[in-house]
């Protein structure tokens, strides 16, 4: 069943995870930090501590947010999330940028297109990928570090003419920590002195056997540049996500994660969305991160105006009272006073915790110049 790790319990409760391990352990369960626990035992490490365990969406914890499983028969396919990392300038975003126009929604509706931090595009088989534009490293990590794990697969970009680079090593750290698969896109092959053969044995050193290599990793030479081998890459992607066998429930109430968010004038604050399960529709009540709102409106990445966004489905979201911070979790909740009650007592428990380290002394300085 879907569960929560003890860490993501012990972020969500602002406590530390060794107290929660011994909670635990008074309970009889033996489990590690990074170990997870289902949501009937998380409810009552919560009570444990204190904290009233309410429930958010159907069947939610406030603090955890922790979400059971859904019904079998309710879990339709859904697209893969898909994150590029790489090394500085092995092309990165010229590959989003070429993948971006492989999409043949956006070529029938003239292709405008607007940078909202993420897009899907549909293939001519009418299968669909989501593509997250921002994270580099750092927002990866600290997504991650939140308990939110946005990202299915990992496109690993190594340009075949410089071929592993510290950056590159550093993301495929990442996208291990998370136990992300990896695919390999061999990129810039169109140069004359690529050498793709290199980058599939440099990669042996750090445990990324490709098919090539007798492996299981996926990996495809490709030119961003000159666009080659993007549908081969787009199908490995689909392979990739196919063994995976990603499944969301559309049919229930909203919850998602937070890609980036903004104060803009005169729209106010705005964030998109990547929606995780259920359907997010115009009129929903929600809580992100400390803030709520309720959906003014939906523009999806080609400028669109939509009425519902279902699994996998990026969307900007209008109608937040304040501004979250990427990668808070998004979930629809009932009514406008349960959406304020969330975000008011977790806004409570942020001061009390400041307050907490401000009274330790020690911080204050840097608090003072932060
Ligand atoms: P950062 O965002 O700075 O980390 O770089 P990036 O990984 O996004 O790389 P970017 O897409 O900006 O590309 C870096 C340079 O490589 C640009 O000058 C691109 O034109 C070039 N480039 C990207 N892909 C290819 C390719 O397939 N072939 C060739 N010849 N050049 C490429
Ligand atoms: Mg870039």
């Amino acid at each position: 069943p879907e569960t929560v790790t003890v860490q993501e319990l012990a972020n969500r409760m602002a406590e530390r995870g060794a107290n929660v391990i011994k909670a635990l352990m008074k309970m009889g369960v033996m489990a590690t930090i990074t170990q997870s626990i289902d949501a009937d035992t998380a409810e009552l490490v919560v009570e444990e501590f204190g904290h009233k365990a309410k429930r958010v969406a159907d069947s939610d914890i406030e603090i955890g947010l922790v979400a059971p499983q859904d019904d079998a028969d309710k879990l339709t396919s859904r697209a893969p999330v898909v994150t590029v990392m790489g090394h500085v300038d092995h092309g990165k975003t010229s590959l989003l940028d070429a993948l971006r126009q492989t999409d043949v929604v956006s070529g029938e509706a003239g292709g405008i297109t607007q940078h909202i931090g993420a897009y899907q595009v549909t293939r001519p088989s009418g299968q669909k990928i989501t593509f997250i534009d921002t994270p580099g490293h750092a927002a990866f990590t600290a997504m991650r570090a939140r308990g939110a794990k946005v990202t299915d697969i990992v496109i690993l970009v190594v340009a075949a003419d410089d071929g592993i680079m510290p950056q590159t090593v550093e993301a495929i750290r990442h996208a291990k920590a998370a136990e992300v698969p990896i695919v390999v896109a061999v990129n810039k092959i169109d140069k004359p002195d690529a050498d793709p053969n290199r980058v599939r044995t440099e990669l042996l050193n750090h445990d990324i056997q490709v098919e090539e290599m007798g492996g299981e990793v996926l990996s495809v030479e490709v030119s961003a540049k000159q666009k080659l081998n993007l549908d081969k890459l787009e199908e490995a992607i689909l392979l990739q996500s196919e063994l995976l066998d990603l499944k969301a429930n559309p049919e229930r109430s909203a919850e998602g994660t937070v890609i980036e968010a903004k104060m803009e004038k005169g729209r106010g604050s705005i964030a998109t969305i990547l929606v995780t399960r259920g359907t997010l529709r115009v009129g929903d009540v929600f809580v992100a991160g400390k803030e709520w709102g309720r959906v003014r409106a939906m523009v999806d990445e080609r400028g669109q105006r939509i009425d519902e966004a279902g699994p996998a489905v990026p969307v900007e979201v209008l109608g937040f009272a304040g501004t979250p911070d990427a990668g808070d979790d998004f979930v629809v909740v009932e009514d406008e006073a349960r959406a304020r009650e969330v975000a008011e007592y977790r806004q409570r428990k942020e001061r009390e915790a400041l307050a907490v380290k401000s009274a330790r002394g020690g911080s204050s300085m840097e608090q003072l110049f932060a």
